[in-house]
């Protein structure tokens, strides 16, 4: 049994980082083990963990287990968690309050905790004392290794904790079940060295590590000889991709090679101002493939906050990176994250960043109110804002970005845009896609579409979507 450990996972060497090739393994005996059997798979969080999902369901379906929704009837119930904040952690454990339930009724379900809450010191204990019918739990550094985790859970009956509080390496050759066949999530880089004092990350994820790029570009290779359209570079902190590899090679070089795979599509998430380069926003310009949308995190429009945020950037700068983009890359959509109710967040310090969005005008935000975290500097600091007086900052903050998100679609009324067509959206009759910028298109039309891009007349405009018809259908 291996506890997670929070000053284990702050540690940071300058060892350098292993890749492993050969350590993903279904012993024989556990190839066949979930013939006739269900799994069904549970994703908190972000885009990382969503690509983790994918892995995970190849690796049960390694195993023979089949995917289905619904909890009830499956043998195996697992839970891909995210702690980034308060809200996260409680729709987990309400969750596992229902898988408690079950497990009452069906005493041979097994239960497998994993993902970025089973990193967390705090929830090991919670778990190992007070859910002891979890089955399994596992951090974010081995998920390969689950099918010998689960074979030992089958032979013993008892609790398995294996939680890594490490640098991590980087594993190759997992298998992955992609969600879908025209879009796809490719991990650049791993974990987070950055430790903006807010965030939890760095503590669940491990060292920032670059995957190399012939891996990286077999992988997109291999999509596009499989008919994909577009792919996602994923990381926690993109543009610093590369700093940690021993060749010189970095986020803009990298661009430049997936765009030269003809892959239809580019995009990448999650970019940090920090690490933005010039080189990169000209390599964006230059490639038609790499799609005009950037999430640029702003967190806070105070400098003052900025600075307790730890986020290595002042309000000035921020502005400056990002008129340079919408001057190099005219049609590019910016959109952000924003925290409100930071400790030491005064009104003034509220009204900079209303002040920035005002002026910046965002296509589209993410906001939240701060979550303390354990183990974090921030979680420390002295906070005396109400709950109350957070909560109206971020409705004040929300109703601005749902202006500004109107107000940047309206620019679309009428113009025809290149959409991906993705699939049946929630509206009847309707499939949805995606523009270049990442605007949400409901459009008319028929099934012979999907997975494809094609020119659409938006004709309909509305805070978070658009509506839109193709024009030779
Ligand atoms: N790596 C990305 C962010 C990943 S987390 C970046 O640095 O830009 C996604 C978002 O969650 C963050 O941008 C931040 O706005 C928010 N977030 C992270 N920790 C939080 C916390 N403790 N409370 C509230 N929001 C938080
Ligand atoms: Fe968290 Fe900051 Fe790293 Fe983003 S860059 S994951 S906010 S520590
Ligand atoms: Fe959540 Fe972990 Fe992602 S904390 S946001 S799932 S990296």
């Amino acid at each position: 049994m291996n506890l997670p450990n929070l000053e284990s996972a702050r540690i940071r060497t300058s060892d350098a980082t292993i890749v492993k090739r050969n350590d993903y393994i279904v012993p024989e005996d556990m190839k066949q083990i979930g013939k006739g059997k269900y799994y069904c798979l549970y994703t908190y969080g972000c885009q990382m963990n969503v690509h983790d999902s994918e892995n995970i369901a190849a690796i049960m379906e390694d195993m023979g287990y089949k995917r289905q929704e619904d909890m009830e009837n499956s043998d195996v119930v697992i839970l891909n968690t995210c702690a980034i904040r308060e809200n996260a952690h409680n729709k987990v454990m309400g969750m596992l309050g229902r898988v408690k339930h079950l497990k009452e009724t069906k005493s041979d379900l097994i239960t497998i905790f994993c993902g970025c809450m089973a990193q967390e010191e705090g929830i090991s204990l919670e778990l190992k004392n007070k859910f002891p019918w979890v089955d399994i739990i596992i951090g974010t550094h081995n998920i390969h290794k689950l099918p010998l985790y689960l074979k030992e859970t089958l032979k013993t009956k008892e609790q398995m904790m294996e939680v890594f509080s490490i640098e991590g390496d980087i594993i190759e050759g997992l298998p992955v079940k992609r969600d879908s066949k025209y879009k796809a999530w490719v991990n650049i880089m791993y974990g987070c060295d950055k430790f903006c004092t807010y965030c939890i990350v760095p503590y669940t994820r491990g060292k920032q590590r670059s995957r190399l790029p012939e891996d990286i570009l077999k992988e997109v290779k291999d999509l596009v000889a499989n008919g994909y359209q577009e792919v996602t570079l994923l990381g926690q902190n993109v543009n610093a991709y590369g700093k940690d590899l021993k060749i010189h090679y970095n986020m803009a070089n990298l661009l430049e090679d997936v765009a030269k795979t003809n892959i239809p599509r580019v995009r990448f998430v999650t970019s940090h101002p920090w690490d933005f380069s010039d080189e990169m926003i000209k390599i964006i310009a230059k490639y038609d493939n790499i799609m005009p949308y950037i999430h640029l995190p702003l967190q806070s429009g105070s400098t003052k906050i900025l600075k307790k945020m730890g986020r290595r950037y002042t309000k000035e700068e921020y502005k400056e990176l990002f008129y340079k983009i919408k001057k190099i890359i005219p049609n590019c959509a910016i959109t952000t994250d924003i925290i409100v109710g930071f400790p030491g967040e005064t009104k003034d310090d509220f009204q900079d960043t209303i002040d920035l969005v005002n002026e910046l005008k965002y296509d589209l935000a993410y906001t939240f109110i701060y979550s303390p975290r354990e183990g974090t500097p921030a979680s420390i600091m002295k906070d005396e804002t109400s709950l109350e007086e957070k909560k109206k900052r971020l409705a004040t903050l929300n109703e601005l970005i749902n202006k500004y998100a109107l107000w940047n679609n309206q620019k679309y009324l009428g113009k025809t845009v290149d959409v991906l067509i993705e699939g049946p959206s929630d509206k009847d009759n309707k499939m949805m896609g995606y523009t270049d910028t990442m605007k949400l298109v409901n459009i008319d039309t028929n099934e012979k579409y999907i997975g494809k891009i094609v020119p659409v007349k938006i004709t309909d405009v509305k805070t978070w979507s658009m509506d839109g018809e193709i024009i030779d259908d």
